[in-house]
């Protein structure tokens, strides 16, 4: 027999019939230790709107959740806030299930659905756009590049209560479906690391429409994302904008980090010294080599932090695998206000740190000295060399972050 699953009550008109996917350990290339949930919502006024659906293994959880509240078949409209494949996985399976009299999405996802699933009958709905769907307003905000180009949000006024799809989501898998049942300490690590790893690039458009969300004051009491807890009630929405606020600024820090690989361990003695120049200029370093850390958590630390250092050592005239798969990823993620350096050991030709240095200066870091590259092991003046890299990018940290 199949199992069972059960709606949650969110409001007066809606219900969470999302999944819990507490296995997933790897979102496309971010570690998920703490799993996630797809959320997708049923409201219920005279007739029923599903908004969003979930990841396609979860199809049948979710038409379970929504049996609980009524015959599936009794949807008449799907909204698609957003298109990518964790939330509309299974939209073709159930829009052939329940056979909706209509699916909207934002005219960006239209054709996003188009492109994934060669589907069409899709509507449009453009920004700011207001629809009475089973007697309930539903209002529509276009939100481009949060998370794709197709996201959009929307709002049901009759609930106070905005479906924010990506924005202000989390991975984490729990059984509480509001943000206030939650342990706190655990909502900002995963919250800062959904933010680092997920929306970091984006960080001026969030800026643009965190302003033009507090321009509408639409009256909120609750806010759906499609991934992680409910917020609910104006603090707890109040203390997510905070965090986007700072996480978009991205103001340095005195926060420093080192990370680095090695092959024999001297790349990793130069971390080492140069952490203690960092720490004994006033810097506050965090060391992460990168057989032990995984990318998404280097830059979940990153975010919060005013100074990036990068080793690696030389392996077959090029940078070591690792580093090169961290630089890699975070080219793309843009991040702003850092300050940092190159460093590495070599044996005979020395591209590990200019080549990290080459990245850098692609990311747009400043970097206060040329790469730092030593041959061979590192004797004691050299160490001190670390040192002086470390109370270098220190003293520049101070400058930056107004403690000068
Ligand atoms: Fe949760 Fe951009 O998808």
């Amino acid at each position: 027999m199949a199992e069972k699953f059960e709606a949650v009550r969110v409001s007066e008109h809606v219900h969470w019939v999302g999944a819990i996917d507490w296995d997933i350990r790897d979102f496309h290339g971010y570690s998920t230790m703490r799993g996630s949930t797809y959320n997708a919502y049923l409201v219920e006024g005279e007739d029923y709107v599903l908004i969003d659906t979930v990841k396609a293994p979860f199809r049948e959880e979710l038409m379970s959740r929504i049996a609980s509240v009524t015959d599936p078949g009794d949807i008449r409209y799907i909204i698609s806030n957003h298109s990518e494949m964790d939330h509309s996985g299974s939209l073709p399976r159930v829009i052939a299930d329940v056979q909706p009299e209509k699916v909207y999405a934002s005219p960006l996802g239209v054709k996003d659905l188009e492109g994934h699933y060669h589907m069409d009958g899709v509507d449009e709905v453009k920004d700011g756009q207001s629809l009475n769907l089973g007697g309930l307003e539903f209002s529509f905000i276009e939100t481009r590049m949060i998370h794709w180009p197709d996201s959009m949000m929307t709002y049901l006024p009759a609930d106070r209560l905005l479906f924010s799809q990506d924005g202000f989501g989390m991975h984490l898998a729990t059984e509480e479906r509001f943000s206030d049942e939650v342990d706190r300490a655990v909502m900002v690590e995963e919250g800062t690391k959904y933010f680092a790893n997920i929306l970091t690039p984006y960080a001026p458009v969030i800026q643009k429409l965190l302003a033009r969300v507090e321009e509408m004051a639409l009256p909120l009491d609750l806010v759906c994302p499609d991934h992680g807890p409910i917020w609910r009630g104006p603090d707890e929405f109040a203390w997510i904008v905070g965090k986007y606020h700072e996480w978009c600024a991205q103001e340095p820090t005195m926060k420093a980090v080192v990370t680095y690989d090695t092959m024999w361990g001297s790349t990793e003695r130069m971390a080492r010294a140069i952490e203690e120049g960092l720490r004994e200029s006033g810097a506050s370093p965090v060391v992460l080599r990168l057989r032990a850390t995984h990318r998404s958590d280097v830059v979940m630390e990153v975010l919060g932090a005013g100074a990036l250092l990068v080793g690696s050592p030389t392996i077959n005239n090029t940078l070591f695998p690792t580093v090169a798969d961290l630089l890699t990823y975070m080219k793309g993620l843009k991040f702003r206000n850092l300050v940092g350096a190159a460093f590495g050991s070599f044996g005979w030709s020395g591209e590990g740190a200019r080549e990290v240095a080459g990245y850098l200066e692609q990311m747009k870091i400043e970097q206060v000295d040329e790469p730092l590259n030593l041959k061979f092991v590192p004797d004691d003046e050299m160490l001190e060399q670390c040192r002086a890299l470390g109370r270098k990018v220190a003293s520049r940290l101070k400058e930056v972050a107004g403690r000068e």
